[in-house]
C-alpha cells in the first residue's frame, strides 16, 4: 500500500527567518515535520486533512493589523497547537485575552523564571532565552495559566488548563535559548503526545518512493560528486540500477581534489559516470570575461549547452531518450520558493546562484528530486546508512561556477593553475592538522594584483593568495575561522614556495555579514 508522506507536525510560517530552524530542531528531536503556509494549512484543512500537531511560527507583523481569518485553526479542538512569538499572540487574541502593542522586530536575550507549578525535568527553572520585544500578551485568556515570566515581568509562556495549547513569547528553537530544545520536547511529548517517527528508515523510504516513479524510465543525473548528487544518485540506483546515468562536466573550474575524487568515485561505487571534458568550452567561452554576475551566468549557460548537447548525442547515437533529471535539490531550497517573505519580494539577489535547475523546457525532462524533503544533516546520514564514505559525505560545499568565482577578474591557465595548487595545499594541510571538519569551507582565491617580495637573491613581483575559511551552519551567515598561527604560517610558507607566481599569502577575517563567503 502506498504510504502517505504527510508529515506529522506542520509548522506554519507566518515569516519568521527561524520557520526553518523550528523544522529541523524538531526533526532531530525525532518527530516528522514539515513547512506550510497558512493558505495551504487552509486549503487542507478544507479537504479534511489534519495534522497530528500544529506550530505556529513566529512573523514580522502585528495582531493589530492581521486580518486573516484563524478559526479555522481553533476549531479543530482536539489538535494540538504551539503558538511562538507571533503565534503565541495569535493564541492570546482568539482564547479572549489581551495582547499589547511593542517594538516590533527587535530581539534580545532575556532570562524567564518557571511558574512555581511548572516543571520540565532535567531542565532548570530559570534560563536565558531570545525574545522579541514584538508585542505581548498583558492579560491571559481565562481558559489558560502562565506558565513562564520574564524577569520583566512579561508573559514568556502559557498554557491551556484542558486543551493541548500551549505559547511561548520567546523562540525555544535558537541557539541563544539554553534548553530550548527540551522545551520544545515537552510540548511534543506531554502536551501533544505524540510520539517519536523521524528517523534514517523513514527518510529513505519517502525519497524512495519519489524515484519510483520513474522505475522504468531513462534517468539522467547533473553529477558533481558534491554531497547532494553523491547521496542523490547513489540511492536513486537502487530503485533505477542500469537506467541511471551521470554525467560530471568538467569545467576546467575544479580543484584538483575534485578530479581526484571522482576517479575514486568511478572506481568505488557501481554509479555509470561518464566524465564531459569541456574545459576547452568553458575557458573559451569566458575569454576576457571578468565582471562576476557576466562569469555566473556564462558558466550556468555553458553547462546547459553542453548537457544539451550530450543529451542529444545519446539520442542519436545510442537510442537512449532520457525522461528525468534526477537532482540533489534540498528541502530549504523548496521553502525558499514558498516563504512568505520571498512572496513579498523582500528578499534581493546578491549573488545568482547557478543550478541545474534552470535546464531549458524545450528538453523536456521531468524533474526527480527525492531529496526535497531533507535538511543537508538529514542529507549526509542518509549518506552514510547507504554505507558512503564519511569523507565523500562530509565535504566541503563547493559552488556551481566552481573557481571561476574564486579567480578575481580574468580566467586563464595560468589563474586556474595558481588557484588549483595553492587549494590543493591549503586542503592537505588540513586534513594533516586534522583541521578540515572545523571549518565549513576553506578555500584560496586569486587576487589579480601584484606585489613586491624576494624569491631566492633576486626580487620578485608576483600576485596574492588569499585564504577563505569560515565556519557556518548554513552558509547565510559565517565567522572566520580562527584557526591557529603556526597552522596559517605552515600554508603560507608552502604557497609562497611551491606555487609558481605567488609571493604574497593573506587571510581574509571578514564575517558574513557585511562580507559573502566567496570573494564573487
Ligand atoms: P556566499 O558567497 O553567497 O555563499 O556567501 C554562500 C554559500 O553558497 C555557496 N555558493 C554557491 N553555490 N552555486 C552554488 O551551488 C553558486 O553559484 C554559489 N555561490 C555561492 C558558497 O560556496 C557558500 O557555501
Amino acid at each position: 500500500m502506498k504510504k502517505n508522506f504527510l508529515k506529522k507536525i506542520w509548522i506554519v510560517d507566518f515569516g519568521s527567518q527561524y520557520t526553518q530552524l523550528i523544522t529541523r530542531k524538531t526533526r532531530e528531536l525525532g518527530f516528522s515535520s514539515e513547512i506550510i503556509t497558512l493558505e495551504e494549512c487552509k486549503t487542507r484543512y478544507d479537504d479534511m486533512k489534519y495534522p497530528e500537531c500544529l506550530v505556529l511560527s513566529g512573523g514580522p507583523q502585528s495582531v493589530f493589523e492581521d486580518e486573516n481569518d484563524y478559526h479555522f485553526i481553533f476549531a479543530q479542538r482536539n489538535i494540538p497547537v504551539l503558538g511562538i512569538c507571533y503565534g503565541m499572540q495569535l493564541l492570546g487574541k482568539y482564547f479572549g485575552g489581551v495582547v499589547e502593542k511593542g517594538i516590533i522586530g527587535e530581539y534580545g536575550h532575556a532570562d524567564i523564571v518557571f511558574d512555581p507549578t511548572f516543571e520540565i525535568t532535567h531542565t532548570p527553572n530559570k534560563m536565558s532565552v531570545w525574545m522579541s520585544h514584538s508585542d505581548h500578551i498583558s492579560k491571559v485568556p481565562k481558559d489558560f495559566d502562565v506558565i513562564m515570566k520574564s524577569s520583566n515581568h512579561l508573559v514568556a509562556g502559557i498554557r491551556h488548563r484542558e486543551l493541548p495549547i500551549m505559547g511561548l513569547q520567546f523562540h525555544p528553537e535558537v541557539e541563544h535559548s539554553k534548553h530550548g530544545k527540551s522545551i520544545l520536547e515537552f510540548f511534543y511529548r506531554e502536551v501533544a503526545d505524540l510520539k517519536k517517527d523521524w528517523n534514517a528508515q523513514e527518510m529513505m523510504e519517502e525519497s524512495l518512493e519519489i524515484v519510483k516513479k520513474a522505475k522504468d524510465s531513462k534517468v539522467l543525473c547533473a553529477f558533481s560528486g558534491g554531497v547532494d548528487s553523491l547521496v542523490a544518485a547513489t540511492m536513486a540506483q537502487k530503485v533505477l540500477g542500469e537506467n541511471l546515468y551521470c554525467f560530471f562536466i568538467d569545467n576546467g573550474l575544479l580543484r584538483l581534489q575534485d578530479y581526484r575524487h571522482i576517479e575514486i568515485l568511478k572506481k568505488e561505487t557501481y554509479l555509470k559516470i561518464e566524465i564531459v571534458d569541456a574545459k576547452y568550452d568553458f575557458l573559451l567561452d569566458l575569454n576576457e570575461v571578468s565582471d562576476p554576475e557576466q562569469k555566473r551566468k556564462i558558466i550556468g549557460k555553458t553547462f546547459i549547452e553542453i548537457f544539451e548537447k550530450k543529451v542529444h548525442e545519446y539520442e542519436s547515437k545510442y537510442n537512449i531518450h532520457f525522461e528525468y533529471l534526477l537532482q540533489g535539490t534540498l528541502y530549504p531550497d523548496v521553502i525558499e520558493s514558498i516563504s512568505p517573505h520571498e512572496k513579498n519580494g523582500k528578499s534581493v539577489t546578491i549573488k545568482s546562484h547557478h543550478n541545474v535547475g534552470g535546464l531549458p523546457e524545450r528538453m523536456k525532462l521531468k524533474l526527480l528530486e527525492p531529496l526535497r524533503h531533507l535538511f543537508k544533516d538529514e542529507v549526509r546520514e542518509m549518506g552514510l546508512s547507504l554505507g558512503l564514505h564519511r569523507d565523500w559525505v562530509y565535504r566541503h560545499p563547493f559552488p556551481g561556477p566552481g573557481l571561476g568565482v574564486r579567480i578575481l577578474g580574468e580566467i586563464g591557465p595560468e589563474n586556474i593553475k595558481m588557484v588549483q595548487d595553492s587549494d590543493q595545499i591549503l586542503f592537505e594541510e588540513l586534513i594533516e592538522a586534522k583541521l578540515y571538519q572545523s571549518t565549513w569551507q576553506a578555500f584560496t582565491v586569486f587576487l589579480p594584483i601584484k606585489t613586491v617580495g624576494v624569491k631566492g637573491d633576486g626580487r620578485a613581483y608576483e600576485h596574492v593568495i588569499c585564504l577563505r575559511m569560515v565556519n557556518s551552519s548554513d552558509g547565510m551567515t559565517a565567522n572566520w575561522s580562527h584557526f591557529p598561527h603556526e597552522f596559517l604560517e605552515c600554508v603560507s610558507r608552502r604557497i609562497t614556495n611551491e606555487v609558481k607566481g605567488i609571493t604574497r599569502v593573506v587571510y581574509d577575517i571578514t564575517s558574513k555579514p557585511p562580507g559573502t563567503i566567496e570573494w564573487e
